[in-house]
């Protein structure tokens, strides 16, 4: 029997965004947050540079707003980003508030005196930060209040598998009223109904083979809000991290860009430097150019990585401020006080997602998107560093807001059909999934990648579009698992991102296309519309019925 779950609020995912919703929503509502792993987890947990806020008196708002502009190449909505921008020193207050401790400025142990690193396209330190490990110190604290709320239950190793539907006796449109979600302990699917649902499922950077948040990242909340029938955006920019290392042991640790913003280098094999030749702002170039660049000089000279060098800092200051890094290299055999560092680019942000009003409403009733499942029009076509753990923060509270003021205007959730599970059997060939979820990652990663071509996008269209019939035949007919739901999830995103690329006839930003290097003269979104828009197949077998 599938167990039912009620709760006011379901929040899906447990990174910056999904915690802070909770923590802001709590104080109204009852609260279920799922998390497919444990609840420390997410790219939040991995993040390293930090958080971009204006805190220093020589710094602006204005200058904020014109980096990220700068960053996001035409793209950005500037509203949005002067709103983000806008919060910044109010959502480090309300971090600190929660217990996160940043790194205080040299010298000083005030917490209203924050040490501020640089990071690319930054025209100035405004990067707050806790050493090289900020996303742990911000989950682990919004965690640990979390778990001491009593308004708050965590439902650990739940994978959200779709989004619950129902007509809305308030309006035309379509409303979300909860999730069916796997039980990864004892392979049960449950249902958990709520009056609101808030997508905080982070990015899809795992549809690349090589990238920097290898758990978890796998586009399920921009699947499943495309499945219901929302709008997704931009799904073209997928952002790359100029500086993942390149080792057989560790293929996905990141190594921040705030060793660039404290004078870090990069190098070819034979030392010499080239960053210069790109862009007068060098090593602090936006991380699209950076990231170009590197892949230039990689196939220029065949080579298989490049180099990046903090060596000349002191290394007791390379010790104290990236003491992540250090050990994690010095475990690999490298000292990064005395050595360069190997490095590649590698799968890092999703910019599109679902597309989101200024509360985070996306296209159905009572659906709420946060963080990087979002687009809220923040990062344009290359999101600037460290802004998206604001934007998780800012568009958390925003929405727990709106949420809170209308939440009891929503009537509870009526009758959910259970889960179906009598036509499904035990699969005796799970390679099927392992060997098309390689099939897919290498095929994004060779034909979808930093530098694009209409043919290769053509390619990995036919190719997707293979996978995707081949998947859903798989997924009707077996039970389903943790792979299988995330492979499923995985080809729906990925199909979104060719189709984004193909449509747009230029190179801007993050999307770069040798057939159109040119940028054209008017910006544009790339918006998706699924053929059952806001639920318009409901409505229709409603009108039929
Ligand atoms: P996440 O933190 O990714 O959390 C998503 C959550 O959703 C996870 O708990 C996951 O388990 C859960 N989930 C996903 N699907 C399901 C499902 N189907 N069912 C149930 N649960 C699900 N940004 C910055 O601003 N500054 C930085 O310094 C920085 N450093 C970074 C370093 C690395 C290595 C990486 C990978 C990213 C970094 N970023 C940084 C980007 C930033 O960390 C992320 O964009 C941000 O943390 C996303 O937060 P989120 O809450 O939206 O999602
Ligand atoms: C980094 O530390 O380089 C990551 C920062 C970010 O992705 O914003």
């Amino acid at each position: 029997m599938t167990q039912n779950h009620y709760h006011d609020a379901l929040i899906i995912g447990s990174g910056a965004a999904g915690l802070a919703a909770a923590l802001t929503l709590a104080e109204h509502m009852s609260v279920a947050i799922l998390s497919k792993t444990a609840i420390k987890s997410g790219s939040t947990w991995l993040a390293q540079g930090g958080i971009a806020a204006v805190l220093d008196n020589e710094d602006s708002v204005e200058s904020h707003l014109q980096d990220t502009l700068i960053a996001g190449a035409g793209l950005c909505h500037a509203d949005i980003v002067q709103r983000i921008a806008e919060n910044g020193k109010d959502s480090i207050q309300w971090l600190q508030d929660m217990g996160v401790e940043f790194t205080p400025a040299a010298g000083k142990k005030g917490e209203n005196d924050l040490h501020l690193t640089r990071e690319g396209g930054h025209s100035h330190r405004r990067v707050i930060h806790h050493k090289d490990r900020t996303g742990r110190a911000v989950s682990s604290s919004l965690s640990d209040r979390v778990l001491e709320h009593k308004g708050i239950e965590v439902y650990e190793n739940r994978i959200a598998i779709d989004l619950l539907k129902q007509a809305d006796s308030n309006s035309s449109k379509i409303r979300c009223n909860g999730a069916y979600a796997l039980d990864l302990n004892n392979t049960e699917v449950e249902l958990h109904q709520a009056r609101v649902v808030i997508l905080a499922t982070g990015g899809a950077s795992k549809v690349y083979l090589y990238s920097t948040s290898p758990d978890g990242a796998s586009g399920d909340g921009i699947a499943m809000a495309w499945r219901a029938g929302c709008r997704v955006a931009n799904m073209e920019f997928n952002q790359f991290h100029p500086t993942c290392l390149h080792h057989p042991k560790a293929r996905s640790f990141l190594l921040s860009e705030a060793l660039r913003g404290e004078g870090a280098i990069l190098k070819l094999p034979n030392g010499d430097t080239f960053m210069e030749k790109f862009d007068e702002r060098a090593e602090l170039a936006p991380r699209d150019v950076v990231a170009r660049a590197i892949d230039h000089e990689m196939k220029r000279l065949g080579c298989d990585n490049v180099y990046l060098d903090i060596s000349h800092r002191p290394a007791d200051f390379v010790k104290e401020h990236f003491p992540t890094i250090y050990e994690s290299c010095m475990e690999l055999g490298i000292d990064i006080t005395k050595e360069a560092i190997p490095v590649v680019p590698a799968a890092h942000y999703t910019c599109g997602g679902v597309l989101v009003d200024e509360n985070g409403q996306t296209d159905l009733n009572n659906l709420y998107a946060i963080g990087e499942v979002s687009f809220t029009g923040m990062h344009g076509a290359n999101r600037l560093a460290s802004n998206s753990l604001l934007e998780c923060i800012v568009y958390a509270r925003l929405a727990a807001n709106h949420i809170s003021k209308r939440v009891r205007d929503i009537p509870a959730p009526d009758y959910a059909k259970p889960w179906d599970a009598s036509q499904v059997t035990h699969s005796d060939e799970d390679v099927v999934i392992s060997h098309n979820w390689d099939e897919l990652r290498r095929f994004m990663w060779d034909y979808v990648g930093i530098v694009r071509t209409d043919k290769r996008l053509q390619r990995a269209l036919h190719r997707v579009q293979l996978l995707q019939k081949e998947i859903q035949d798989y997924y009707s007919n077996y039970r389903i698992s943790n792979d299988l739901i995330e492979l499923r999830n995985l080809v729906v995103v990925a199909e979104r991102i060719i189709l984004s690329a193909l449509q747009r006839r230029e190179s801007r930003g993050l999307h770069y296309s040798l057939d159109y290097p040119d940028l054209l003269p008017i910006a544009q979104d790339t918006i998706m519309v699924p053929i059952n828009f806001a639920g318009q197949d409901m409505i229709v077998s409603r009108d039929q019925a």
